[in-house]
């Protein structure tokens, strides 16, 4: 406790002198919650990165979305506590795949979910998050969309809208870990509970829940529902802000695996030692951030 008293009053004097601001996302251990200027899920903190007066963005979170923040903000010093920090789920496509299939299918547009890198970005029509997929979707301009990478969130999506998805088969270790009988367990013991699950779980787990929806959907749901239990498909970080948000609610995670490693490389005392050495800074290659950009923007312009 001592430690990370000093911890944080080193913080907050660096954050000062850098001129910076911290975003992490709620998937990020409390301790970086704790002290960030911004909690959200992707699609807030792209758009906080995109719009702060800040010189320097430190981005709790994964690689992917340093990197969003770098290509949104390409004149701001982007930091990330540790650059081991990666996704699976972006790495599972690659860009010698996805221009075959986009030479495979010449009449589609691809839309790629946030989860991936900058250079399958350059490579994208539009981006989303899971809060906005299926908007996105629905403003673009083909009947025929390449759905990069997450095959899960692209079931879930397909079923809420006319286009034609072509899906990738990519998907998240720590989501698709849930299975339908970890959540019947579940139901069984904690029958009065509400699941909500995030539609990066599996098809058949999704079906199973009483709300679908991103991370910042499920947790305004559990802010907002009259039901005071709640069996949690989606990582377990989000504790931290549900707790916060219902003090008086209960909050069961529906396995004890739903913990996202690469979120938890990060913690309190890299991210001081970050601003302390303004390393590592995120690095994106002019001419595929300039790429990658427009489909950001699209997305950020989406209404
Ligand atoms: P959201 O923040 O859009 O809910 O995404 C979930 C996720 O897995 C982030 O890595
Ligand atoms: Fe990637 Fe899943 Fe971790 Fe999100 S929770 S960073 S999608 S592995």
């Amino acid at each position: 406790a001592e430690m990370n008293r000093e911890l944080k009053e080193r913080l907050f004097q660096l954050k000062k002198e850098r001129n910076a601001i911290i975003l992490a996302h709620y998937y990020q251990r409390d301790e970086i919650q704790e002290v960030a200027d911004f909690r959200g899920d992707s699609f807030l903190l792209a758009q906080k990165a995109a719009s702060t007066d800040a010189e320097t963005i430190v981005f709790c979170g994964v690689h992917f979305m340093g990197e969003s923040a770098k290509i949104l903000a390409p004149d701001k010093t982007v930091l990330i506590p540790d650059e081991r920090a990666g996704c699976p789920m972006a790495d599972m496509v690659n860009v010698d795949g996805l221009r075959k299939l986009k030479a495979q299918h010449p009449n589609a547009k691809v839309v790629t979910y946030i989860n991936s890198s900058a250079e399958i970005k350059a490579e994208t029509d539009i981006c989303c998050t899971s809060s906005n997929a299926v908007k996105v979707i629905n403003s673009v301009d083909a009947d025929e969309i390449i759905w990069v990478p997450d095959k899960n969130l692209g079931h879930y999506v397909q079923q809420h809208t006319d286009k034609k998805l072509i899906i990738w088969e990519g998907y998240c270790n720590t989501h698709d870990m849930l299975t339908v009988k970890d959540v019947v367990e579940m139901k069984a013991k904690y029958p009065n509970a509400e699941f909500v699950v995030h539609p990066e779980c599996r098809p058949e787990v999704v079906e199973m829940g009483d709300f679908v929806g991103s991370t910042t959907a499920i947790l305004d749901h559990c802010k907002n529902s009259p039901a005071q239990e709640f069996i949690v498909g989606t990582e377990d970080g989000t504790g931290y802000q549900l707790r916060k948000d219902s003090p008086d609610k209960t909050f069961h995670f529906a396995t004890k695996f739903l913990v996202c490693p690469n979120m938890k490389v990060n913690n309190l005392k890299k991210l001081v030692k970050c601003l302390e050495t303004m390393q590592p800074q995120i690095y994106v290659p002019p001419v595929v951030a300039d790429k990658a950009r427009l489909s950001l923007e699209r997305m950020l312009q989406v209404k």
